[in-house]
């Protein structure tokens, strides 16, 4: 087999770079791991900056985002009950924040190329990337129990944090950055009336909790929890008790409803550099994962995509390789950029415990006051959470 492009993973990484690049006449093949059911059916993330709407619009995949997506343009923080909106839009020029599910995103790019007649493999657990320092790199794997050979020109490692692409790469050959949490996320989907039209990142003594939502029947609810608990140690009753007292104020309670999906993530800041290595891209959390409290990481891997994408682009129609060149050094200006604004506002809003807990609580009871009293602060948070154009 052979195509210009070899995708490894259908996440919203792979699936929007393959959509790109055939809107620009350039052949790619996709490699899933899991089943296409599999990958469409994962709950994860919901906010899309207004940049990566405009991605997504310029893919021609919006369609359905535009009539089912919730535009916001404001955010709520809370602090012991004290709840502070962010005007977004007042604060960056008129921009604002989308609420989509993640998964609908990577449904619609799959319908379209499908429709499109593109070649996506789901369920291929073999993968082996090899050849990227070589003009030639070729990709193996096995497909309905046939072993295949995809040659091409340049390969696209879109396979998250666990996938092959980056450990292809020599050791050597890449520097990593990365922090634990000593904290994870348990993430709900309820069928419920949203109990507020903007999302409430909210710090309570018990722990960080969030109220995001997916339509007029959907909430999406987040507690940070110990990671190494399982998900049986809490049952739907004490998810709601948590939340309620996290979340409450003294005006304003949360609706309750069925469960329809729960899980727990842990969190973690990783960066590994360069993303790029002879003829092999990396692309999205492949490259780089932040802690979700920004809700940046699809952002971010739609921002490399479309950098790649123009890179790629000025290759086939120009012969310019100059976009390639400077792809890894101008991604990872904006990924350190996300960093820290991811950092920042974990640090914000979660629980620390330790020696310094009653210290760093403090601290944090400072910045809210300084959120609420200065629009400088306002503003810092609001044009990074709507997303930076240019870094
Ligand atoms: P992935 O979505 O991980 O896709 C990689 C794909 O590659 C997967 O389908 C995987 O099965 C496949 N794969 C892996 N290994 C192989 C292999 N060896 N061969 C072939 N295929 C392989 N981000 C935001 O921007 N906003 C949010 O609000 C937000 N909230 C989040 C909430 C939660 C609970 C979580 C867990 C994440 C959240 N994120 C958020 C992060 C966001 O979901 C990720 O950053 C995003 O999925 C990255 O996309 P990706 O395509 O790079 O990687
Ligand atoms: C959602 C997820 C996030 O990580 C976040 O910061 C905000 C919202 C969500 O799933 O809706």
């Amino acid at each position: 087999m052979r195509t210009q492009v070899a995708i490894v993973g259908a996440g919203p990484a792979g699936m929007l770079l393959s959509q790109l690049l055939h809107l620009q006449g350039i052949d790619s093949v996709v490699l899933e791991r899991r089943s296409r059911e599999y990958v469409q059916q994962r709950v994860r993330a919901g906010v899309l900056e207004q940049g990566t709407v405009d991605v997504l619009r310029e893919a021609d995949v919006a369609d359905r985002l535009e009539k089912q997506g919730h535009p916001h343009h404001g955010v709520n923080v809370q602090f012991d009950g004290d709840r502070l909106r962010i005007p977004l839009s007042e604060l960056t020029g008129g921009r604002s924040i989308t609420v989509y599910g993640q998964q609908e995103v990577v449904k619609d790019l799959a319908e379209r190329r499908e429709r499109d007649g593109g070649r996506v493999y789901y369920e291929v657990p073999d993968v082996t990337v090899e050849g990227v320092e070589t003009e030639k790199p070729v990709v193996r794997f096995t497909s309905e129990g046939r072993v295949r050979e995809l040659h091409c020109d340049y390969v696209a490692g879109c396979d998250g944090f666990h996938g092959v692409s980056r450990t292809t790469i020599p050791e050597k050959e890449l520097t990593t950055y990365e922090r634990v949490y000593p904290f994870g996320w348990l993430g709900i989907l309820a069928e419920v009336e949203p109990s507020s039209e903007e999302l409430i990142y909210s710090n309570h003594p018990n722990g960080f909790a969030l109220h995001s939502l997916r339509s007029s029947t959907l909430s999406r609810l987040y507690l940070q929890c110990d990671p190494n608990e399982s998900i049986e140690q809490w049952p739907d009753d004490l998810i709601w008790e948590e939340l309620q007292t996290r979340l409450g104020t003294s005006d304003w309670k949360l609706r309750e409803g069925p469960v329809i999906d729960k899980n727990i993530t842990a969190l973690r800041s990783f960066v590994s550099e360069p993303m790029r290595y002879g003829r092999l891209f990396l692309a999205g959390d492949s490259a780089h994962i932040v802690p979700p409290t920004g809700a940046k990481g699809l952002n971010l891997a739609v921002a490399d995509v479309d950098r790649l994408a123009r890179s790629l682009t000025d290759y086939y129609h120009h012969g310019s390789t100059t976009g390639l060149e400077t792809y890894s050094e101008e991604c990872l200006r904006r990924v350190w950029r996300v960093q820290h604004f991811s950092w920042w506002m974990t640090s914000l809003t979660h629980r620390f415990d330790g020696p310094d807990a009653a210290y760093d609580r403090r601290l944090q009871r400072s910045q809210f006051d300084y959120l609420r009293s200065s629009t400088a602060a306002a503003t810092t948070l609001a044009e990074n959470y709507v997303g930076l154009a240019a870094v």
